[in-house]
C-alpha cells in the first residue's frame, strides 16, 4: 500500500474507533427522535448525523482536497459527484432501523475510492467491538485477525441472507418473495437470514458464517467498504443479473464462490434500477 494511502486509512480507522464511542453511548440511551426521509421505512436519528458530520470534519481537517458521499449528506440535500478524486463514501450508522429499534447489529461503513476503485473499507460495530478491515492486496481482518469467505457452491448447503431494504414498490416485494421461493424450495438452501444492515449483511458473507447475500435498492454507502473487505476476504461480488459490480448500481449479490453467485443469480427475478452516479 501506498504510504499515503496507508496514512488516509490510518486516519479513518482512528476516526472510526472515536465515532463508535458516539454510537455506543446512543445505543445505551432510551431511543430519542426518529425522523424519516423517504418514507417510513427510511429513518434517519441525530447520531446518524452527528457521527457523519464528525467523520467527514476529521477527514476536512487531515486530507482538505478528499471528496465525500455521506448518507444524510446526500439525503440533506448534496449530490452524489464521484469522480477520480480520493472521495470518502460513508453511512455513518447502517441499519438505522436496527438501531432505532436497539437491535445490536449496525456498522459505521468508510469506505476510500481513488480514481474512482475502491480501494479500502471500514465496517465497524461499535456495540459488539467487531472491525473488519481491508485495503487492496493486504487480506481482509476482523480485529486484527485475518477471514475468509466460505467455499461452499451448492445452494443445499449454503445460508443465504436476501433482504428487502425500505423501497417497498410491488415489483421490489414479488422479486424478493419469488426469488425467495426459489431459494428455499426450488433448492432447498440449507437457511436464510437477514441481519437488517447491508453491512454486517456483507461481514457475514467475508467472514464465511453465511455463503451469500442478495439485495435490490442499496445505496453506494451501504457497501463501499463492505465490497473491499469482501474481494480481500477471497469472496465474489457482483451485480445480481452477473454483470460486473457497479459500486453506484443500487444492488448486489456477494458469496463465498463464482459457483454459488452463479446459481443465485440464475434463479433471481430481477429489478431495473438506474445507477446513482
Ligand atoms: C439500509 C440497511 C438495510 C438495507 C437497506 C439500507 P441504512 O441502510 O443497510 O439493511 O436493507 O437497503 O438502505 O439506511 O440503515 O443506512
Amino acid at each position: 500500500v501506498h504510504p499515503d494511502e496507508q496514512k488516509f486509512f490510518n486516519t479513518a480507522l482512528g476516526l472510526v474507533k472515536s465515532a463508535g464511542r458516539i454510537v455506543r453511548e446512543a445505543f445505551e440511551q432510551p431511543a430519542s427522535a426518529v425522523e424519516t426521509k423517504s418514507s417510513n421505512t427510511d429513518l434517519v436519528t441525530e447520531t446518524d448525523r452527528a457521527v457523519e458530520r464528525y467523520l467527514i470534519d476529521g477527514l476536512h481537517a487531515a486530507f482538505p482536497d478528499h471528496k465525500f458521499i455521506g448518507e444524510e449528506s446526500v439525503s440533506g440535500g448534496a449530490k452524489i459527484e464521484w469522480t477520480d478524486a480520493p472521495t470518502w463514501i460513508i453511512d455513518p450508522i447502517d441499519g438505522t432501523t436496527n438501531f432505532v429499534h436497539r437491535i445490536p447489529l449496525i456498522a459505521i461503513c468508510v469506505g476510500l475510492s481513488i480514481n474512482k476503485e475502491l480501494r479500502g473499507g471500514i465496517v465497524y460495530n461499535p456495540i459488539t467491538n467487531e472491525l473488519y478491515t481491508a485495503q487492496v492486496g493486504t487480506g481482509a481482518f476482523k480485529n486484527g485477525f485475518p477471514i475468509h469467505a466460505s467455499s461452499t457452491q451448492d445452494l443445499s448447503a449454503a445460508v443465504v441472507v436476501t433482504q428487502l431494504g425500505s423501497d417497498r414498490r410491488p415489483e421490489m416485494i414479488s422479486s424478493f418473495i419469488q426469488s425467495y421461493q426459489t431459494l428455499m424450495l426450488k433448492h432447498n438452501a440449507q437457511g436464510n437470514r437477514s441481519f437488517g444492515s447491508a453491512a454486517i449483511n456483507m461481514m457475514m458473507v467475508a467472514q464465511g458464517s453465511v455463503d451469500g447475500y442478495i439485495e435490490y435498492g442499496i445505496h453506494a454507502w451501504d457497501v463501499a467498504a463492505a465490497a473491499v473487505i469482501i474481494r480481500e476476504a477471497g469472496g465474489t461480488i457482483i451485480s445480481p443479473d452477473g454483470s460486473p459490480f457497479n459500486v453506484m448500481g443500487r444492488c448486489v449479490l456477494c458469496t463465498g464462490t463464482p459457483q454459488l453467485s452463479s446459481t443465485i443469480s440464475t434463479n433471481f427475478t430481477h429489478v431495473q434500477f438506474q445507477a446513482e452516479a
